[in-house]
């Protein structure tokens, strides 16, 4: 009885529509409806409804038919929408109404009830909780899988050499392997920030319901144990006006994106024929429609190109809640297609930027032959110098004037004979020719963090065993 009457009282059909007396201009609903992206999040919605029934029924706010019935109501619309058998209607605007509507039709009035103590604003909340947290775990897989593969090559190009920049300049020769393992260390941050956003992201929400908490005796240290979670909201108000957790998420992308185009940039100046330092191999390629020759590195350029889009979704909603009073205003809804744009890019970015890694070579005699001009270990010859109680700046200019000496004669450091080295300084002797050969002079750079052989060995080895890739 109690429903054929609020059926006539609600002309609207929403669950929302009590006291509505007209029904929903078409194009308000089609202007207001999410369904169309938040679908995605059909499985973390079920998930915290399942917690939140089982709570209701421990609560003896529901019975236990009654949950049993949500329950097995949510899994059948939970495999209709797996087997694409569902219809998902944008009069029903978003995800969450869409699966309540699809349950009460399904179980009648125990379905009404699933909706106690609860409000769309904490379910999103939660739902995007549920779904950051597992494509964080994703990313995070996916960010091990990228560092094992520079670690990979950085083993089996361990002491290959290879000329270091600043300014894009040559600077000092350094290895291969430093080189990789640099963005080995620059991944590893990414991973550590992950974990970090992920401990502003795993807190449960549900039961701060539209704003102020509930009257209800509901207990949310249940629903968050239940779903995993290890802490609860403090704040309602908070709770439903909290997208900081996605702001972190998404600055987080937008770093590993920018790393992603830095070592873009490299594999793509390295491949030319100026550089020629890496073969990328044909599969990973593509070819110019006019120009027969052609074989161009298309990945490393959308690596690249497609930062722009991840950092304009990090500033996409920055600026959506610049403005945004407490607590939850409907603006949020425009949360969820930056933050699926983000997953989106981010994800296949970092898989193919392994699968890329895995399909390149380093010309290792090209390298080689690249680290002898340059006068790169014109550092290394001060060195030596203020070894030999020169003093540092003295040393500098010792160099300067010698580097002057042979781009006049068109030699490099190592050419020069003892002689003609002793005419910048007398306290150069034979033994200046171990530093000003290429592998002395990484060698020579045993500090902490440095380059020789030796501190590169052991940073692979540290970083194998914490990748767990036995040897
Ligand atoms: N689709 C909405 C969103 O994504 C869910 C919450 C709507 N709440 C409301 N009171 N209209 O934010």
């Amino acid at each position: 009885m109690a429903s054929s009457d609020s059926k006539k009282q609600n002309p609207s059909a929403k669950l929302w529509g009590g006291r509505f007396s007209q029904k929903t201009a078409a194009s308000v609903e089609a202007f207001t409806a999410s369904i169309h992206y938040d679908a995605r999040l059909y499985r973390h919605d079920i998930a915290g409804s399942r917690a939140h029934a089982t709570m209701l029924a421990r609560q003896g706010l529901i019975t236990d038919e009654e949950r049993d019935l949500i329950i097995q109501g949510l899994s059948e619309i939970e495999q209709e929408i797996e087997d694409n058998r569902f219809l998902f209607k944008p009069e029903l605007e978003d995800i969450h109404m869409n699966i309540e509507k699809a349950l009460v039709d399904k179980i009648g009035d125990p379905g009404k009830k699933l909706h106690t103590a609860r409000s769309r604003n904490d379910q999103i909340s939660l739902d995007i909780r549920l779904y950051l947290r597992e494509e964080s775990e994703r990313i995070i897989g996916l960010l091990t899988g990228l560092q094992q593969a520079f670690v990979r090559l950085a083993r089996k190009y361990l002491s290959a050499v290879m000329p270091g920049y600043t300014h894009l300049q040559r600077a000092q020769p350094v290895l291969v392997s430093h080189h990789l393992l640099a963005y080995y260390e620059m991944f590893e941050r990414d991973k550590e920030r992950t974990r970090d956003c992920l401990k502003r992201i795993n807190v449960m929400p549900l039961g701060s319901a539209a704003l102020a908490g509930t009257g209800l005796p509901i207990d949310r240290e249940f629903v968050a144990k239940e779903l995993n979670f290890p802490a609860v909201t403090a704040n309602s108000m908070d709770t439903t006006g909290d997208r900081d957790f996605a702001v972190e998420f998404l600055s987080v992308c937008a770093l590993i994106q920018i790393h992603l185009s830095r070592l873009a940039e490299e594999l793509i100046l390295w491949s030319s024929s100026e550089f020629s330092f890496i073969t990328l191999a044909d599969s990973f390629c593509t070819g110019s429609s006019i120009m027969p020759q052609k074989k161009n590195p298309d990945i490393p350029e959308l690596l690249r190109g497609k930062s722009g889009r991840v950092i304009g979704n990090l500033m996409s909603l920055l600026t959506l809640l610049k403005g945004l009073p407490l607590t939850y205003n409907r603006d949020l809804q425009e949360d969820k297609e930056p933050i699926f744009d983000s997953v989106d890019t981010v994800v296949p970015s970092l898989a193919i930027a392994t699968e890329l890694f895995d399909n390149l070579s380093f010309n290792t005699d090209r390298l080689a032959d690249a680290t002898r001009s340059g006068y790169m270990t014109a550092t290394d010859l001060a060195d030596y110098l203020v070894l030999k109680k020169v003093a540092f700046r003295e040393a500098h200019s010792i160099v300067g004037q010698a580097v002057a000496f042979c781009i006049k004669e068109k030699k490099e450091l190592e050419d020069l004979s003892l002689k003609e080295l002793q005419r910048f300084s007398d306290a150069i002797d034979q033994d200046v020719f171990d530093v000003l050969s290429v592998k002395g002079s990484i060698n020579s750079r045993t500090s902490t963090g440095g380059t020789s052989l030796t501190t590169v060995t052991d940073a692979l080895c540290a970083a194998e065993k914490k990748l767990g890739m036995g040897k």
